[in-house]
């Protein structure tokens, strides 16, 4: 995601933007830039690199005097950060910044080459900046409208036009986006904290609807032109409350995030039903083909990447190996040119797996990078590259990036299964529209929360806690397990629930907690087996399972119900109450939820 700002008042504008965009750094940090009408002209400043290195470049330019303007903070999603990559888009006429995804825009942009456009950045942003001036016909509201009429995706915009100087023309389409009212002057954002500073009175903008900043006020219309009238609305936020979107860490606003991430990076790669990965070179011809599939990574990268063999293997029928970076890159990995070696990372700096892919494209074979930082050295050094389209992830403990990197790995492994004829098209289609229902169902399971609150209260002062399961659930309780351990800094181990009588199971007292999930229905009495083992022996069980599906008081002491998707994609679902419970676990141990000690955000060192 991206941070848009727009302001028109008396104040010095230049200022006033670059102060309203370092408030949303959080949303977007590779590159940023401004644009504000000067002596009724548009004058731009952009580059890659923070606030910082724009407000010393437009010092360095001799400033931009004006009272109207616009401004962007980037997280790349359509070409690398770079200058020219940088928001604004456009030219003297018509200038925007977007935050969001057009999905067709390649489309569009070869649509504007016949017509003798030139196009100089990678962005899909651009794409919307040529086609307004395709469609101008010195009306701007119809201008937009005609626009809106050609894009999909995502976008809030903020436009100026030369012919209207002093006025701010926003739309929204599913990014945020709110008006800021203040005295004699207004302010367009995608977050409150833009404008907190000098008001915090806003209007909510709904999806579809476009604004007119003006001295003459705000002015907000409908997508055919009808105008609307919107309450105002109050923010009782205080600053740092305001830049967690509300939430009181930065964890549970990206948990939160996840239905919406999900989205984001699955709705661009499906096309008529069906995965289409061919953006990164990916095609089924070549997916077919592989012997092997390496999935190499690290802590949770390499948990999304448990969660894609089992599903790769289940449905693909080809093997997969997924290893530690810091062990695949030691032990002289048997890898041909015959096979694909995926890398997982959010960061795309972690140094372990950097070495691992460059050992991997040492040895022949092909790369692919599943990234959620676009430009970063992992996605330069792989062959080709999926990027995840999380937005910025601030909390050290990674969530949503999880999320969206095991919702590719699904995308791929249906596209793989049906390139090798392993499942129908019909098939196919089934199981894509399943991962499309994903974010609808997240936001259910998302509101047991408070639940999830009190089964970690009753979490709080074990020292030693198991996490149990079969098959995907087994997988699925590694990320579990690692999430409470690195937050709440509770010992916990996540254990094949076939594989503790041979063991561990002498651990097991009436002090030690068992998360036991459930949710792979063909092991289901195998595990609910498993539970009543460890209850037997004092354990108290936490069970995550269907919510249709009633246990006894002999299996599980408390019970987490989910809403049913099929098997296969239950990960997706279960993965949220595993981490609102170590999420709660942390808050109500008194830790730092967001900087657990010891840790950092991206282990770019051995
Ligand atoms: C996850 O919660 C941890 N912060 C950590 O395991 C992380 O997943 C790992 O360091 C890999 O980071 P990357 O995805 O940026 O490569």
């Amino acid at each position: 995601m991206c941070g848009i700002v727009g302001y028109l008042g008396k104040k010095d504008c230049t200022k006033v933007l670059l102060d309203s965009l370092s408030k949303l750094e959080y949303r977007g940090y590779d590159s940023a830039g401004i644009a504000v009408f000067e002596n009724d002209s548009i004058k731009v400043a952009k580059t890659k690199g923070r606030i910082a290195q724009l407000e010393e470049r437009i010092n360095h330019e001799g400033g931009i005097k004006g009272n109207c303007g616009i401004g962007h903070t980037r997280w790349a999603t359509h070409g690398e950060p770079s200058d020219v990559n940088s928001h604004p888009h456009g030219d003297a006429n018509i200038s925007i910044v977007h935050n969001g995804i057009i999905e067709n825009y390649s489309k569009i942009k070869s649509f504007l080459e016949t017509k003798g456009y030139v196009f100089e950045s990678q962005t899909d942003t651009e794409t919307v900046a040529k086609l307004l001036d395709f469609y101008y016909d010195g009306d701007p509201l119809n201008t937009i409208k005609n626009v809106l009429g050609e894009i999909e995706g995502s976008y809030a915009l903020g436009i100026l036009f030369k012919d209207f100087p002093d006025r701010i023309y926003a739309v929204r389409k599913d990014s945020p986006l709110i008006v800021g009212i203040g005295d004699d002057e207004a302010f367009i954002a995608s977050d409150v904290p833009a404008f907190l500073k000098y008001t915090n009175k806003y209007y909510l903008l709904d999806t579809n609807e476009i604004v007119v900043l003006s001295n003459d006020g705000v002015e907000i219309f409908d997508k055919h032109g009808a105008p609307i009238e919107k309450e105002l609305m109050v923010a009782d936020w205080d600053m740092e409350a305001a830049e967690k979107g509300g939430y009181e860490h930065f964890m549970l606003k990206e948990i939160n995030e996840q239905p919406a991430a999900i989205n984001a990076t699955i709705s661009p790669r499906i096309k008529d039903g069906m995965p289409d990965l061919s953006e990164c070179g990916l095609t089924q011809e070549k997916l077919a083909a592989y012997s092997n599939i390496f999935v190499v990574a690290c802590g949770t990268a390499m948990h999304a990447g448990l969660v894609g063999k089992y599903v790769i293997e289940s449905i693909g029928r080809i093997p997969v190996i997924v290893d530690v970076a810091s062990e695949f890159r030691y032990r002289n990995p048997i890898v041909t040119d015959k096979d694909l070696v995926i890398v997982v990372s959010q960061s795309g700096e972690t140094a372990d797996t950097l070495e691992a892919l460059k050992l991997s494209r040492k040895k022949g074979a092909d790369t692919l990078a599943i990234v959620n930082v676009v430009g970063s050295s992992i996605a330069r050094e792989a062959d080709m590259v999926i990027y995840t389209h999380a937005g910025p992830e601030i909390s050290v403990a990674s969530t949503k990036a999880y999320s969206v990197q095991i919702a590719v790995f699904y995308l791929l492994a249906f596209e793989l299964a049906y390139a090798k004829g392993a499942i129908s098209q019909e098939e196919c289609i089934r199981l894509t529209k399943e991962l499309q229902s994903v974010p609808a169902t997240l936001e259910i399971v998302l509101k047991q929360d408070e639940l999830c609150k009190y089964v970690a209260s009753t979490l709080v002062n074990a020292e030693n806690l198991l996490y149990i399961g079969r098959g995907l659930d087994y997988a699925l309780s590694m990320e579990g397990s690692l999430k409470l351990k690195e937050i709440s800094y509770i010992h916990s181990e996540s254990y094949a629930a076939g594989e503790l009588k041979h063991g561990t199971i002498s651990l097991v007292t009436d002090t030690m907690p068992i998360i036991a999930v459930a949710t792979q229905r063909d092991l289901f009495d195998k595990t609910v087996s498993n539970a009543k083992e460890v209850k037997a022996r004092g354990g108290k069980v936490i069970f995550v399972s269907h919510s249709y599906i009633n246990v006894d008081d002999d299996v599980a002491d408390y019970k987490i119900g989910l809403p049913t998707i099929d098997d296969l994609l239950m990960p997706m679902v279960a993965v949220v109450p595993l981490q609102l419970i170590a999420y709660y676990t942390s808050v109500l141990r008194g830790n730092d939820v967001d900087k657990p000690r010891n840790l950092a955000k991206s282990v770019t060192v051995e």
